[in-house]
């Protein structure tokens, strides 16, 4: 017997900025992903990239993998894995080039039109994010991005157009992807163009607070349009381990869990934590609330909570004694009991357990896993069938991240489905590298730009296929 529920949505995940390409085709403006410099987004803290200069092909990110004109090819291969589910994001700028406008883009309507008509012919579920780390660049510059009040009434105009457009096609929405990683890339996640350097607080939990109340509006609006649509907020999810006993350093762990917990907390409480009111007092916060903001948030909480996990963190009252983990997200003090990744993301199977009883219990609210996997450098090799990638490494990553999963089944919480990141290779969001890999298709790119674009099945691909044709049940075999 499965421990995963009969209609369990199997699936992968991806972004249209990571994943599309063709940046500047039919109408599409660019995005402040767009503008990444080639060696990756800045660490956290650090000044934001390319914001005051025109953009050029030097420092144009690495463009994605050309999925804009080879989706039929891309979902038969997602069809062949047995996909139930795949989750994208739609670029804002191909609606809307600049953000402002009033009339969106016919052609990057038509695009995802077709796009979910051949995810229809397989009987596939798109679960589409509305904002994934693609705030038009016209935005941030014109506006400051998240900053700006005025970006909820462009967001709502953008979220009203695609919402009307596919209300039959598409029932599964996130608002924005890992809301709370604004707190640690304002440029990447809020399009807010000040350098983090020089970026209060109180403008800082002032953008934080618009995207909420426009996360609000948009599932109030969604509802409205289609009562049958669920409406998700998306939060990177990162539990926190004190790094020992002592009451200071459990009390630290705590601390870093309610700057993530706040987000979520919103979408699903709809109104602003205790805790967190403390820290505003504590750090001269006052955030400014329009008429109508508080029955908002309070009136249109999500219908699910869905995160991505990558990763642990340990957190120290004095953590300048301890050693750190360069590669970590945010570059903590590293887990002596854990493996890291190439990229130095340390791996934690268990703490997916953690983190799916930990939200279920605080909010008894339906989850979705939308993202985790292993980045990691693949070696194409000549197979029976072909060029292919042996990657035992991340079979075995997915399928301890997946029992753990099957604990938390058993521990009781409601699970939707689970997308792995990245389930045909794509462009680092983090690195805007090509060589940092998390997918089950090989894609012929080179961190230079060269190569055939050709897609290749990896081992994993065929392993994935068996997980989701047995619902689960060959996790547990061998
Ligand atoms: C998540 C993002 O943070 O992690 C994705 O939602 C991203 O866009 C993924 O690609 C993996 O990070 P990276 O930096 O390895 O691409």
């Amino acid at each position: 017997m499965s421990k995963f529920p009969k209609d369990f949505l199997w699936g992968g995940a991806t972004a249209a900025n990571q994943y599309e390409g063709a940046y500047n085709v039919d109408g599409k403006g660019l995005s402040v992903q767009d503008v990444t410099p080639k060696g990756g987004v800045p660490a956290p803290g650090k000044s934001s990239p390319v914001i005051t200069e025109e953009p050029t092909p030097d420092n144009l990110k690495l463009e994605g993998i050309d999925f804009y004109h080879r989706y039929k090819e891309d979902i038969a291969l997602f069809a062949e894995m047995g996909f139930k589910v795949y989750r994208t994001s739609i670029a804002w700028t191909r609606i809307f080039p600049n953000g402002d406008e009033e009339k969106p883009n016919e052609a990057g309507l038509q695009f995802y039109d077709d796009l979910f008509d051949e995810l229809a012919k397989y009987g596939i579920e798109p679960l589409v994010t509305l904002s994934h780390y693609e705030t038009p660049l016209h935005l941030a510059r014109q506006y400051n991005g998240w900053a700006n009040r005025d970006l909820i009434g462009f967001y709502e105009r953008y979220v009203r157009t695609v919402f009307t457009r596919y209300k039959d096609k598409v029932k599964y929405w996130l608002t924005f992807n890992e809301v709370n990683s604004v707190l640690h890339a304002p440029f990447m996640s809020g399009g807010i163009a000040t350098p983090p350097e020089e970026l209060s607080q109180q403008d800082l939990y002032q953008a934080v607070h618009h995207e909420l109340v426009a996360s609000a509006l948009a599932t109030k609006i969604g509802h409205q349009i289609n009562p049958d649509f669920k409406i998700g907020c998306m939060v990177l999810a990162m539990p926190a381990y004190p790094m020992t006993p002592k009451p200071e350093d459990v009390l630290a762990a705590r601390l870093f869990e309610n700057q993530n917990y706040l987000f979520s907390d919103l979408h699903a409480r709809g109104k602003y934590p205790n805790y967190i009111k403390r820290f505003f007092k504590e750090n001269d916060i006052n955030i400014q609330f329009a008429p109508g903001d508080e029955e908002l948030l309070a009136e249109h909480t999500v219908d699910f909570i869905s995160f991505s996990y990558y990763m642990s963190v340990v957190q120290a009252h004095d953590p300048e004694n301890y050693a750190t983990g360069a590669g970590n997200i945010l570059g903590g003090i590293s887990n002596p009991y854990l493996e890291s990744s190439e990229w130095g993301w340390q791996v934690d199977p268990v703490g997916l357990r953690l983190v799916l009883n930990a939200f279920y219990d605080r909010y008894q609210l339906p989850l979705f896993i939308v993202e985790n996997g292993l980045g990691a450098k693949d070696v194409l090799v000549d197979g029976a069938n072909g060029p292919t990638v042996e990657d035992d490494y991340r079979i075995d990553y997915l399928k301890q991240h997946l029992q753990q999963v099957g604990e938390a089944l058993e521990d009781g919480v409601e699970l939707w489905g689970y997308t792995t990141w990245g389930c045909i290779d794509l462009v680092s969001a983090s690195t805007a590298e090509m060589s940092k890999r998390y997918g089950f298709i090989y894609v012929d790119r080179n961190d230079d730009g060269t190569g055939s674009l050709a897609r290749y099945k990896k081992k994993s691909f065929a392993w994935y296929k068996e997980v989701i044709a047995t619902n689960g049940e060959s996790l547990y075999q061998d």
